[in-house]
């Protein structure tokens, strides 16, 4: 450990794991953090046993997804106790923003707690580490909202108080009174400072997908969510830097992009002179040259207007898929949720959704057991489900989470094996809709970007060979096809005549003769 003259620590080089939870915005945070730390100069490392660096980049959504990460904390803090003292360990995202200082009480042996705001500080908190700092790094937007939370809802004892007064104030060291060296990088007019830094292809080799975020945060408090509290107020960013990343990532070999937002919708960019729309920025994505495939998740009903939909129809590289949770289908619950749409509103977009464009293929996501939910609202969730004909839903068991509304004001009062059998009842009735999804495009022909062989395949013991093994791909609808062929169309563009379906994907052949590819991919 040393200081450079620029007063930055500077550390030896170590082996980095990296094991990430939750949705596709942490898998993009672990994806710019790994390029960070390489071009810091470390090495990532597959095996968790052999790494000097374990960090989690973690999810707070749901109960269950924290608890995984306790278990693994256990372990490690065992290990680190009894045979491996200068292990580093790191818990990152919106559990180290939703527990702070308290996560790092529990495990002693946790060095770094670094906030979603603030992972562009981590090559400079491994090296603090090294030289026995521990650090709190949590992003000021969301402390507030915990400050507010705070307020009204902590019943520690005074002394508790005055002591998380303090790290809330100050926001910096566990161990260390002072962070000397470490610099704030927090500015919340610069975000995407790590977005920005990351150079061409996403993790160095030849891959064709990749994800970009325009936004962070979210402002919408459904009354279930732990988002608006861990990742702090919406901000847009600003459009051309969106752009100029979209650039560079094609120009080294990226031809599916897909953008990222909780509510990516809601994106508006303004600086007093222009306003720059969803619509509006998916055109100017859209136009970027020998861009293939454009994509966006998680859209809100709230708001998907029809410049949207307009745009998705007109831009021949703009994917008609629309990941659009409903969450439920009955009025009373969604009244509740603070989802600000109606079941009628949600039904009215679907049908314009299909109008306006063609072939459109939607997912959902549903949460069973939200509180006060009875039998007729449940059903009312099913109703929706077989209206709307997902390609696939995601069912979540309400899960209550400290600091939301609901888990202040409502009482968690559906009975866990309720919960279990209506989470069971929908997924039922999704794979009725989803295999009748899928059935309709037997004997149509499909693009499809291979993504590489199947893991499925792996697992059922097939060998592969270099000119034959079962490939697994996406459609510009999202679905997942699996045909065999060579490895090495892996990252390409090929027309698969579809044969048969299950609820959950497709499978094909591919088609050998020339065709041109139609504008749309997918003939119905
Ligand atoms: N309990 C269960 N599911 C939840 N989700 C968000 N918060 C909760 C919660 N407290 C689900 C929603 C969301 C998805 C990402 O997770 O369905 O769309
Ligand atoms: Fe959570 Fe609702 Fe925001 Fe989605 S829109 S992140 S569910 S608060």
């Amino acid at each position: 450990m040393s200081v450079s003259p620029h007063g930055r620590k500077t550390t030896r080089l170590m082996k980095v794991y990296i094991e990430t939870m939750g949705c596709q915005m942490n898998r993009l945070d672990s994806e710019l953090v790994t390029a960070s730390l390489r071009a810091a100069g470390h090495e990532m490392v597959d095996d968790h046993g052999q790494a000097e660096v374990v960090l989690y980049n973690t999810c707070s959504v749901r109960r269950h997804a924290e608890e995984k990460v306790y278990s693994r904390l256990g372990g490690d803090s065992r290990r680190k106790a009894h045979h491996r003292p200068r292990l580093i360990l790191g818990v990152l995202g919106c559990m180290a923003q939703r527990e702070g200082q308290e996560l790092a009480r529990r495990f002693g042996g946790l060095d770094i707690v670094c906030g979603p705001g603030q992972l562009a500080r981590l090559p400079e908190l491994i090296a603090a580490a090294a030289a026995g700092e521990k650090t709190v790094a949590l992003d000021p937007d969301a402390l507030e909202a915990r400050r507010e939370k705070k307020k009204t809802d902590h019943r520690g004892t005074e002394a508790q108080r005055a002591e998380e007064g303090d790290w809330l104030r100050s926001g910096t060291p566990l161990a260390v009174p002072t962070n000397v060296g470490i610099p704030d990088v927090t500015d919340t007019d610069d975000f995407d400072s790590l977005d920005m830094a990351r150079e061409g292809s996403p993790d160095g080799g030849a891959r064709s997908q990749a994800y970009v975020r325009v936004m962070k945060g979210c402002d919408n408090f459904c009354t279930y969510c732990i988002v608006p509290l861990v990742r702090g107020p919406e901000q847009s960013r600003r459009p051309e830097r969106i752009v100029q990343e979209v650039r560079r990532l094609v120009d080294a070999g990226v031809t599916e992009i897909t953008l990222l937002g909780q509510t990516v919708n809601h994106y508006r960019w303004s600086d007093g002179s222009k306003t720059v729309r969803f619509s509006d920025l998916l055109a100017d994505v859209a136009d970027v040259p020998h861009l293939r495939r454009l994509r966006f998740i998680t859209s809100h009903p709230l708001d998907f207007t029809d410049d949207i939909l307009q745009i998705m129809a007109e831009r021949a590289n703009i994917c008609e898929h629309i990941h659009l949770p409903p969450q439920s289908g009955s009025d009373a619950i969604l009244g509740r949720m603070n989802r600000k749409y109606t079941r009628g509103q949600y039904d009215e977009l679907i049908d314009r959704a299909r109008a306006i464009v063609p072939g459109v293929v939607l997912a959902g996501d549903f949460i069973v057991g939200f509180p006060g939910e009875t039998e007729a609202d449940h059903e009312a969730s099913a109703g929706l489900m077989r209206r709307s004909g997902f390609k696939n839903s995601f069912v979540f068991k309400y899960s209550p989470r400290p600091g939301t509304a609901a888990a202040r004001n409502m009482p968690d009062d559906v009975p866990e094996q309720v919960k279990r059998r209506r989470n069971n009842e929908l997924l039922a009735v999704q794979e009725q809709v989803g295999l009748a999804h899928h059935r309709s495009y037997i004997g149509t022909t499909a693009e499809v970007l291979v993504e590489g062989p199947s893991v499925r395949a792996a697992k059922q013991g097939f060998e592969p060979s270099a000119e034959r093994t079962q490939l697994v791909g996406r459609t510009r609808g999202d679905h997942i096809v699996h045909f065999f062929g060579p490895q090495s169309l892996s990252g390409q563009y090929v027309r698969i005549r579809i044969t048969e379906a299950t609820s959950l994907a497709l499978r094909g052949e591919e088609e050998k003769e020339e065709e041109t590819v139609s504008r749309r991919g997918e003939e119905r």
